[in-house]
């Protein structure tokens, strides 16, 4: 019997491409929805992918990504648009009645939060848990180690973790991790309808625990700096994240320091559905290492971070609070981080 096609949106992304590459190596045909053709799409196709470009929020893109289409990865990339391109996958999926979907939630997902785009992935996970005839999982991730890792450079060049965790701890999954499970439910989606999986690192860690590990990944003392998050947000913006993002961003790191991502960590999710223990931190930063020509220590990069630096602090920073629209969806003594949320708390104890 042939396996079912799999839609991969976001198949250029941080996690589509491992799902997309992971259900490739088993034999499933695979629609890659990319943005646009480059060199991950030529990757992806020499792999045996079908390759749609397109926007996710273009409802006739939509409707040729999911021709042939049995199963769905729903994945939003953190920009505008995002409950747009939830309406516009459910109302595709509802006429091709796909049989199951693994939807990219979030941890911290809650209708009252600061972040706009937080309150629109608890909407659009409402949204798509309406489909009538399809088996949903929902994947609520927490802060990705990849986002510990951005400011890898600093650490490499000038032995500084420059990141605003405050004590925050967090057991940041790797891409990898959080990919592998979603393509294992995506294979084999028996048992897991209506679900929701907290994956997780193997352990809660302090951002002077990740600057140890460092330490030992780059051969030199890594202290880690609690930076203030106007000036992250400066670095953010010089480094060309957009405001939206830096908006969002913003947000989560409050929650961060609020300890939102330590509640109920670590989970087995990556154990439970892979079957393997999840990568630890040192394991990712190694690999970053190796990835990252920046991580390798050179007057010539440190010259040109010195140079920068400055000129992002002193420069106009983003203009994040068109991008929270506080009062869009619920009146403001409502919104508030997950981790001052009641309502909040007592979901995720449930789970
Ligand atoms: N990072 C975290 O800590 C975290 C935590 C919890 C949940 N999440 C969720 O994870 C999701 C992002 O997943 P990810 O990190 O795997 O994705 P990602 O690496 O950010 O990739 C997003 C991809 O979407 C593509 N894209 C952007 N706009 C598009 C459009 N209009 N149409 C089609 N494609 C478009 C981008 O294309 P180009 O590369 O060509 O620009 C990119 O390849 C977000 O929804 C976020 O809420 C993230």
């Amino acid at each position: 019997m042939s396996k079912p096609r799999i839609l991969v949106m976001t198949a250029a992304g941080k996690t589509g491409m491992p799902v997309a590459l992971q259900l490739l190596s088993e034999g499933f045909p695979v629609t890659a929805f990319v943005r646009r053709e480059d060199q991950r799409s030529e990757r992806l196709k020499a792999k045996g992918a079908d390759i749609v470009t397109g926007s996710i929020t273009d409802i006739n893109d939509m409707k040729q990504a999911m021709v042939g289409v049995e199963r769905a990865y729903f994945c939003t990339p953190l920009a505008e648009g995002n409950l747009k391109a939830a309406a516009v996958f459910a109302a595709v999926a509802a006429e091709h009645k796909l049989e199951s979907v693994v939807v990219m939630s979030q941890w911290l997902a809650n209708p009252n939060h600061p972040s706009v785009h937080t309150r629109e992935v608890w909407l659009a996970d409402r949204l798509i848990s309406l489909l009538p005839v399809t088996a949903i999982t929902f994947i609520n991730v927490g802060f990705f180690a990849d986002n510990d890792l951005q400011p890898l450079m600093f650490a490499a060049q000038f032995g500084m973790l420059m990141l605003p965790y405050g004590n925050g701890l967090n057991a940041a999954p790797s891409n990898e991790d959080i990919a592998a499970v979603v393509a294992e439910i995506l294979a084999r989606p028996d048992g897991h309808a209506g679900k929701t999986y907290r994956p997780t690192g193997p352990e809660l860690l302090s951002p002077y625990d990740m600057a140890a590990m460092l330490t030992r990944v780059l051969g030199h003392r890594v202290r880690y700096i609690n930076t203030p998050i106007w000036i992250f947000s400066k670095v953010m913006h010089g480094l060309g994240f957009s405001d939206y993002n830096i908006a969002q961003f913003e947000q989560y790191l409050l929650d961060y320091q609020n300890n939102a991502f330590a509640l109920n960590s670590p989970t087995d999710v990556v154990r439970h559905i892979t079957g393997r223990e999840p990568e630890d931190f040192e394991t990712i930063a190694r690999r970053y290492v190796e990835l990252m020509p920046q991580a390798k220590r050179s007057l010539k990069t440190q010259l040109q971070l010195m140079v920068m630096l400055p000129i992002w602090i002193l420069s106009r920073g983003p203009k994040t609070l068109p991008y929270l629209a506080k009062t869009e969806f619920s009146s403001e003594e409502h919104v508030m981080l997950s981790a001052r949320s009641a309502e909040w708390n007592k979901a995720h104890e449930l789970l």
